[in-house]
């Protein structure tokens, strides 16, 4: 039914918002109305430091001047072209750009609009590069406990976080999992990778006993995982997966969605932890957040399966409206411009002591239990409230608003992963702030 009255600007009603408490936020709504370098402006004029780079992407700070002046330059001169069948100049010069910095390997970029349509295009492909090779029994799929790769279909099916998947149905068939890798009794106060949890990788032989190696297209892991509240691979760990999906002929999927562009302090996971994946899905750094672009990056061998066949003929049936937007191809590159020229990914590796002696000082605050750190990316565990899981690192993250720093919560885990740009002081700030917070916590 038609509206007969047009919603006044100021009725929040109508944007049902993701992933929120809706009625809870809608009564007290916090806002955002600007933004720039570290800082986000609110509404009531107050600054709030940005402990998380928007939402693990604006590695390179926000309203950046050339990444500002390359959209508006072309959203001026080409606003769109499709990709389909045609193609324009700087879509290729953005790939290029890409494979520069991606892992020696890594050779082939397919554009997507996010994180969630990266995991889904390299499942679809990873299924299509079998069939494409005369193998097309391997159609399973095998994901890990507590993996976040979006919210699509695919992606909740290989994921692993409850919440995520339990009100969707059956999702997809032919999915399996990994166990998380998760040991606070052995790994607790770990600074970079856990000593212990390598075997766990082992598991991925029952896994193939069980279903046959013959009928298994690809494992996913996001390198470090990020949204289920920071879990460092263990010591040796991917290292094992790599191989043992070798050895069976499965294929191996980084989700670099968020540990791409830097923020462990090399352009990729991938680099840092010398492990080369079949394939890394990507998105949020890629244009630093600020344009919506996500990609495939793939080496020669996937790419170069479906390149058989008469030339006129299409070889892959995948592709979105969107896939190298012109005006997000310009975000790309001015982004990744920024990130070269200011030295971005070395200064997170530069500043990852620093930040982990930071966040470690916390050590021993009220209800804290485990704090874990990489890159310039960290986390504090907090022991949940008996029957309330959740809502005490929830009150952190309203306090936190109003002492004027963002932070992010998962669980009962506080995650934070500054832009890549934050000084020393700033590290001091969002760390003293944090722990004022955990003090005056129930
Ligand atoms: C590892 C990983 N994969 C996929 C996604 C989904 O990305 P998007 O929200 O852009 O769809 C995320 C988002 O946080 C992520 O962390």
């Amino acid at each position: 039914m038609a509206l007969d009255r047009k919603p006044s600007p100021n009725d929040l009603n109508a944007f049902w918002m993701p992933f929120t408490a809706n009625r809870q936020f809608k009564k007290n709504p916090r806002m955002f109305v600007a933004a720039k370098d570290m800082h986000y402006t609110t509404a009531d004029g107050r600054q709030v430091l940005d402990g998380t780079a928007g939402l693990w992407c604006c590695n390179a700070g926000h309203c950046r001047p050339k990444i500002t002046e390359a959209i508006q330059k072309q959203a001026a001169e080409l606003d769109y072209a499709p990709a389909f069948q045609m193609g324009h100049p700087i879509a290729f010069e953005l790939a290029n750009r890409i494979i520069d910095i991606a892992p020696k390997g890594i050779e082939h970029v397919f554009y997507t609009n996010s994180g969630s349509e990266s995991v889904e295009t390299a499942l679809k492909m990873a299924i299509a590069y079998h069939r494409a090779r005369g193998e097309g029994a391997r159609t399973r799929l095998i994901g890990r406990e507590r993996g976040y790769h979006g919210v699509n279909f695919g992606g909740i099916s290989v994921g692993g976080i409850v919440g995520n998947r339990k009100m969707f149905g059956s999702l997809l068939t032919g999915v399996d999992h990994l166990p998380h890798t998760h040991l606070p009794q052995l790994n607790a106060y770990t600074k970079g990778q856990p000593e212990h949890g390598a075997n766990l990788a082992d598991d991925l032989e029952r896994i193939v006993a069980l279903h046959g190696a013959e009928t298994i297209a690809a494992v996913i892991v996001e390198p470090m995982a990020g949204s289920t509240g920071v879990l460092m691979p263990p010591k040796g760990y991917l290292e094992k997966l790599r191989a043992i999906t070798k050895k069976h002929g499965i294929l191996l999927i980084f989700d670099e969605v968020i540990t791409g562009f830097g923020r462990l302090g090399s352009a990729f996971a991938a680099q840092h932890f010398d492990v080369l994946p079949d394939m890394m899905t990507t998105a949020k750094g890629l244009t630093n957040g600020v344009i919506p672009m996500g990609a495939v990056l793939t080496t020669a061998e996937v790419h170069d399966a479906f390149m058989n066949g008469p030339e006129h003929m299409i070889e892959l049936f995948h592709g979105y409206t969107y896939s190298g937007n012109p005006i997000a191809s310009a975000a790309g590159i001015a982004t990744l411009d920024t990130y070269k020229e200011e030295g971005l990914f070395e200064r997170a590796a530069e500043l990852e002591t620093y930040w982990g002696d930071a966040l470690h000082s916390l050590k021993g605050l009220p209800h804290v239990i485990d704090i874990r750190n990489m890159g310039l990316i960290g986390a504090v565990e907090l022991e949940p409230i008996a029957g309330e899981p959740t809502k005490r690192a929830f009150s952190a993250f309203l306090a936190a608003y109003e002492k004027g720093i963002l932070i992010r919560t998962t669980g009962d885990i506080i995650a934070m992963s500054p832009p890549l740009i934050i000084s020393k002081s700033e590290i001091d700030e969002l760390i003293g702030k944090l722990g004022d917070v955990l003090k005056s916590l129930a």
